[in-house]
């Protein structure tokens, strides 16, 4: 699966890939965010442009982001993502949602940066909820007819295998997309890792594993990808 020398099986291949973690700000210097490194969705970008693909890359707080990558569209919050993604999608082939997206944002942000002095021993934060940008992007694609694949992905705290795959056919279910890429995240080992482990299962009901470098498991994810375009 990993890159066959000069292989260019996504040759004119359009990716959108979400990668990074969203931050929603409290103030001028501090925000709500989590705990994705980008990495994966990193791997996912260069796997994807190495094997011909066109690739726009929105980096949501990913400190390095390789120079391979040419299309890249930096952003902090959830909100600025959706227009981003938005502003993009109807010209792509393929939408990879890997970036971890804040579910919700601070409804009372304030525009100076908050004194300890003045809050004494309480700070309430009021959060709203966000947008779910991936149920909304595969119900523009059926309103729109776009032909675009979707792939979400499920950090999931799951007791084993079983159950991963149980949580990950619910979101796949729940979001409407096409494919989705599970990991188990309860022993805390995958964020910022080289490494991943991994369930994809696709809406027609595939399940493949996949473990290794998370470059490897970038090329098994598109390799998936791949077959199903050519159905
Ligand atoms: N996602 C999104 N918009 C959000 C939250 C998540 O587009 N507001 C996307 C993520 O990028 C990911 C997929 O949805 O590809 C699943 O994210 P996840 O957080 O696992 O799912 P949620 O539906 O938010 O469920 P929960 O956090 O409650 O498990
Ligand atoms: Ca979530």
């Amino acid at each position: 699966a990993l890159s066959k020398i000069g292989r260019q099986d996504l040759a004119g291949k359009r990716f959108l890939i979400t990668a990074g973690g969203t931050r929603e700000e409290i103030d001028p210097v501090r925000f709500i965010g989590n705990k994705s490194s980008g990495k994966q969705g990193i791997a996912i970008a260069l796997e994807a442009a190495q094997r011909g693909a066109t690739v726009t890359l929105i980096a949501a707080n990913i400190a390095a982001v390789p120079s391979e990558i040419q299309n890249v569209i930096p952003v902090q919050d959830t909100q600025q993502l959706s227009q981003k993604l938005n502003e993009q999608l109807a010209e792509q082939d393929v939408l990879v949602m890997a970036a971890a997206v804040a579910d919700f944002r601070v409804a009372n942000t304030a525009s100076n940066k908050l004194k300890r002095s003045e809050l004494g021993n309480h700070l309430q934060l009021e959060l709203v909820a966000n947008e779910d940008i991936l149920a909304n992007a595969v119900k523009r694609i059926q309103a729109e007819h776009l032909q675009v694949v979707t792939v979400g992905f499920a950090a999931e705290t799951a007791a084993d295998t079983h159950q991963l795959e149980e949580l990950a056919k619910s979101k796949l279910a729940h979001k409407g997309c096409d494919l989705v890429v599970a990991n188990n995240v309860a022993n805390g080992a995958v964020f910022d890792a080289d490494t991943n482990d991994v369930l994809i299962l696709t809406r027609s009901g595939r399940t493949v594993a996949a473990q290794g470098s998370k470059r490897l498991v970038a090329a098994e994810l598109l390799d998936v990808i791949a077959d199903l375009q050519a159905k």
